[in-house]
């Protein structure tokens, strides 16, 4: 069997006396949460740490898209399960032990007053996987509806990096005016939109498609999916186009 795409086994563990500044991820309600698994998985592949947010409705798509019941108070547990499973929901496809998330904080998405709802605390940026368009809507008009919401409005204006993996389609136009208005705040607008050209043949390869084009946009290292490099399949370029 081919080894897991981000299996965490060969993680560079950090300095347990020094925690590295956090990515802040954010799971909001949209389908897609075999993106955020991924995206997280693959943070923690690379030695990242992680502060965690997970807003209320996204429980919802979580419970349907993966059986598991999200709780504030199990967050660990049930989180270890979540990072588990495969993007076809086949339990235990990625070996997730308790050491893996020892670098994971998780903030509950009522708590306004957590660490990162303020510019003082340090973090590397945010990912936001997937995004609802009540999250872009939320975040273009700074509604600080919630702490995910907030979090994106303070990593705006810190100048910090903001990826928003949108998921919807087909899209309205008061959504695409507000991903016009995150691209123009400085955020990385990035529609979770599969390729496949980087040859997927499961639905895991669509998946990490985009959970690596999201590590692409935040400048962190994994092997989440075949690069182009310029050839064509079955032959070169210059084979393909006589031109
Ligand atoms: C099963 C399910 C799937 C959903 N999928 C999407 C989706 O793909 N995109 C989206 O924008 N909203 C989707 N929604 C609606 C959002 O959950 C809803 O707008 C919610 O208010 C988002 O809140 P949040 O941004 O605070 O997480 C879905 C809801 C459910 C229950």
């Amino acid at each position: 069997m081919e080894p897991p795409h981000n299996d965490m086994s060969n993680a560079s563990k950090p300095d347990p006396g020094r925690r590295r500044r956090p990515w802040v991820v954010g799971v909001s309600g949209a389908s897609g949460t075999p993106y955020a698994a991924s995206v997280l998985r693959g943070l923690l592949a690379a030695g990242e740490a992680v502060d965690l947010v997970v807003s209320r409705a996204s429980r919802l798509t979580l419970l349907d898209e993966t059986g598991i019941a999200f709780r504030d108070a199990h967050w660990r547990t049930d989180l270890r399960e979540w990072l588990a499973l495969g993007a076809d929901g086949k339990p235990g496809a990625f070996p997730v032990t308790e050491a893996d998330l020892a670098d994971v904080r998780y903030w509950p998405a009522g708590d306004l007053a957590a660490g990162p709802s303020s510019g003082s605390y340090p973090v590397k940026g945010m990912l936001i996987v997937p995004a609802s368009t009540a999250c872009v809507a939320g975040v273009a008009l700074g509604l600080s509806k919630d702490l995910l919401q907030r979090v994106a409005s303070v990593t705006l204006k810190e100048r910090r990096r903001l990826v928003v993996a949108v998921r919807e389609t087909p899209l309205s136009g008061p959504t695409l005016k507000q991903l016009v208005m995150l691209d123009e705040a400085g955020a990385v607008v990035l529609p979770a939109s599969p390729a496949f050209y980087a040859g997927a043949t499961h639905i895991q390869d669509l998946v990490d498609f985009v959970a690596g084009r999201v590590l692409d946009a935040a400048e962190v290292p994994h092997g989440l999916y075949r690069r182009w490099e310029g050839e064509l399949r079955g032959g070169s370029k210059e084979e393909a186009d006589p031109s």
